[in-house]
């Protein structure tokens, strides 16, 4: 992984005392194999590629990476399709999955993955060197479906950089990839579930709930909503420090805070960011990512019964290694919490 960063070795410990196995969908990419190769050195996570096992095999002696060991499964040759199959028309039955159309489906290595999870054969996934986001997450979302307690998937990126005093600086920014204009009730869920998560990577959260007004100095329908959305997030979670409607300065900088809020507890000091729609998220960690030399781990899907995550088609072997840990260690994350 690029950078060293909290949370980090506390996930791999955990892999190390109950490792996980991992799907990738694409298992030919030359990136999915790299990370692949490295995992296989490591005994805490076990990949699972997805294709025809001569074209994976062929594909990592080409690009010259050891894949030796690992589990290829290749949905045209699966054993188990017959099963796999009567279970996913039994999960779209409502849509009248027939099948026939069901093995056509299953021809494709997102919905063939995401099947393996749901039947129990592999605990997690990761998909989208070459889907779109929306390729890789749909199946997700018509599979594996929203865990109880949640309402939605949502997502958040971890944004990572090291500060001047060493320490790194660790943000959460939500919801930048899947809700394309949240309700007040879904920012609300969005807020808790980027929270939550950020606490996985040692963020003790602060939550912003972003605006071009801060506490009431701008007006219109899209302030109301931020604020009532950051109150209705307050009502869920008391425990958690939430403000809103605020502006980003005001959110980051205690100068600016001093001026525009100096009452407000989360102003100057926000470290988890809610923003009103996938616009302005997805915009807004690019620009930290780009500008501002962080690095961006993400989207994470939040609320899922399992993890299965989507990478970005630009994305490196490093940052696929670096988000198989963190998808399989999104394994059982409530069970420890319980
Ligand atoms: C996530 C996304 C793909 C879903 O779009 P879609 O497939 O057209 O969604 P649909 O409304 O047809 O829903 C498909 C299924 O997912 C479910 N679903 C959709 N959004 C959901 C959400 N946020 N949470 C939970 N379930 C959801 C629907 O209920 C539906 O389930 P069903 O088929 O069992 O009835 C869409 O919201 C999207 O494109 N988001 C932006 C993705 C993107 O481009 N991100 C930027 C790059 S990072």
């Amino acid at each position: 992984m690029s950078r060293n960063m909290q949370g980090f070795g506390m996930m791999i410990s955990k892999l190390k005392k109950n490792p996980k196995k991992i799907v990738f969908t694409e298992g030919t990419d030359p990136r999915i194999l790299e990370a692949a190769s490295r995992l296989l050195a490591s005994n805490f996570l076990t990949p699972i590629l997805i294709g025809n096992k001569e074209a994976v095999e062929n594909a990592a002696e080409e690009y010259g990476y050891n894949i030796r060991g690992a589990n290829i499964i290749d949905p045209e040759a699966f054993d188990q399709i017959e099963e796999m199959v009567a279970l996913l028309c039994e999960l779209r039955k409502s849509k009248n999955l027939q099948p026939e159309r069901a093995r056509e489906v299953l021809k494709q290595g997102n919905y063939f993955g995401t099947m393996l999870v749901k039947m129990g054969l592999a605990d997690s996934l990761l998909g989208g060197a070459t889907y779109t986001t929306a390729d890789t997450i749909r199946p997700a979302l018509q599979l594996i479906k929203t865990k109880p307690g949640h309402n939605i998937v949502s997502s958040c990126f971890i944004l990572v950089r090291p500060s001047a005093t060493g320490e790194n600086e660790v943000l959460a920014m939500a919801d930048c990839a899947i809700n394309i204009k949240p309700t007040e009730d879904e920012l609300a869920e969005i807020a808790i579930g980027a929270s939550d998560c950020g606490q996985i990577f040692g963020i003790d959260p602060k939550v912003a709930f972003l605006s071009y007004s801060t506490l009431g100095s701008g007006a219109g329908e899209d302030v109301d909503k931020m604020r009532n959305a950051a109150q209705k997030a307050k009502a869920l979670r008391p425990d958690l420090p939430i403000s809103g409607e605020m502006q980003f300065d005001a959110a980051v900088s205690p100068r600016v805070a001093r001026t525009k809020c100096p009452d407000d507890a989360v102003a100057g000091h926000a470290n988890v960011f809610v923003f009103p729609d996938i616009n302005a998220g997805n915009i807004g960690y690019k620009i930290a990512q780009r500008m501002g030399n962080f690095d961006a781990y993400g989207p994470i899907l939040l609320g899922l019964n399992s993890p299965i995550n989507d990478l970005s088609r630009g994305c490196n072997a490093d940052e696929v290694y670096s988000m198989a840990i963190i998808t399989a260690a999104l394994v059982d994350v409530d069970a420890d919490e319980d």
